[in-house]
């Protein structure tokens, strides 16, 4: 089996989904619950394809829900650069289930986090990116009215009693497990998982009754929110709910998206240029010739053209499926794909853009403050 390797601060290699369902131990959304949700609209696109596919205990708070007990959304973000597509995916997937649940969301800027776990990274940098990154989180359309967004070093009084609690029910052994630390890692490591614990408590918190809270975001995130989980009861709070996705991979193919490799990447910032050229250079499953994918077809399974489609930018089923069965059919070159898909991120960006320049005005409606 191949090696892979995913935490919060590390994914390597050829991520076997369904290999880390038994991994991490989390359950995955099958028809039953898809059904479920159905009852309250049309499935996202990354529902049904398997996009968001696990959870743990989403089927309780839905019933949860059947029986009149409302739930807050929380997700987050580590500003450590600019924002790229790969952040927007479970974004926009938090956007939908605000709308379809009509759901308070808190959405956590970890400036302490990443100042902390990125060696050249200072407190000012993070901040900066932090509100770049809020720029884009507000261009997404989430509900101002609905939507509390804040920066750990900015709304720390709120946060800080309740990481304190949690902290209090972690050992040093169990995240020096669970987060692989060292003897040479600093202090503030060891400390952190705590303020990504405490906005799953904070709207049980400001509401002062217990409050079920769902955390839509990447599988990569589940180590935090194992400790948060089993912390929870201590603290008289229930298990925070979960619903993972798959994590957006390189456009060079294998792991997910790396802000490392800016070429592996498409930033919410980048030109018509930038996009073309990066698409351009896009890893797919087209054959070595024309001739031979004519005859032979190409392979979409592998193909991060067709993968930005699915995951992204082609919500239609029937046309994604066109696009398969086409490439398989060696009906279809690359240099379409490439054109199409480009042609879609561009007009996506053009808009987000825009979008993105009007949220500068709007900051002040979003931020929670103390
Ligand atoms: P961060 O900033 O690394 O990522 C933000 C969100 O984007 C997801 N993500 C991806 N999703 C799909 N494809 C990718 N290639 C990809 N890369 C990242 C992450 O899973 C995450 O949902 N520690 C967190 C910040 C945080 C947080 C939270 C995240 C604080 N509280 C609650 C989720 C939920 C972090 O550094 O995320």
């Amino acid at each position: 089996m191949a090696e892979f390797t995913v935490t919060p601060w590390e994914v390597t290699g050829e991520i076997d989904y369904e290999e880390l369902v038994e991994r991490f131990g989390t359950s995955r959304i099958d028809e039953n619950l898809i059904n479920r949700i159905s009852k309250y609209a049309e499935p996202h696109f990354m529902l049904r394809r398997g996009i968001f596919y696990s959870h743990r205990d989403f089927d309780r708070t839905l019933s949860d829900y059947e029986k009149g007990k409302p739930f807050y959304l929380y997700t987050g973000r580590g500003p450590s650069g600019m924002t790229h597509l790969g952040h927007i995916m479970p974004w926009l997937f938090t956007k939908w289930m605000q709308d379809v649940f009509d759901a308070e969301l808190y959405f956590q800027i970890t400036d302490d986090e990443k100042f902390l776990f990125k060696d050249e990274l200072t407190l000012e940098k993070a901040r900066e990116y932090a509100y770049e990154n809020i720029l884009d989180i507000i261009a997404l359309g989430f509900d101002p009215k609905k939507t509390h967004i804040f920066l750990d070093t900015e709304y720390i009084h709120n946060l800080y009693p309740i990481a304190l609690r949690v902290a209090k029910r972690i050992t040093f052994s169990t995240v020096r497990a669970v987060f692989g630390l060292q003897n040479s890692s600093n202090i503030g490591k060891i400390f952190y998982t705590g303020m990504q614990s405490a906005p799953a408590f904070l709207g049980s918190e400001l509401s002062g009754e217990p409050i079920n809270c769902v955390v839509p975001c990447g599988i990569d995130q589940d180590p935090h929110f194992r400790v948060t989980r089993d912390v929870a009861p201590f603290l008289g709070y229930p298990k925070t709910t979960m619903i993972y996705c798959k994590l957006l991979p390189s456009l060079l193919g294998g792991d997910k998206m790396s802000s490392s490799v800016p070429e592996s990447t498409i930033y919410t910032t980048d030109t018509p240029k930038q996009v073309k050229k990066k698409i351009g250079k896009a890893f797919t499953g087209g054959a070595v010739s024309v001739e031979e994918q004519r005859k032979n077809g190409g392979n979409p399974d592998v193909c991060m053209v067709y993968h930005y489609l699915r995951y992204i930018f082609e919500p239609d089923d029937e046309k994604l499926k066109k696009v398969y069965d086409e490439c398989m059919a060696g009906e279809r070159l690359c240099g379409q794909c490439k054109m199409e898909l480009t042609g879609k991120i561009n007009r996506f960006l053009e808009k987000h853009q825009e979008k993105r320049e009007e949220a500068k005005e709007m900051l002040e409606d979003f931020i929670l403050r103390d």
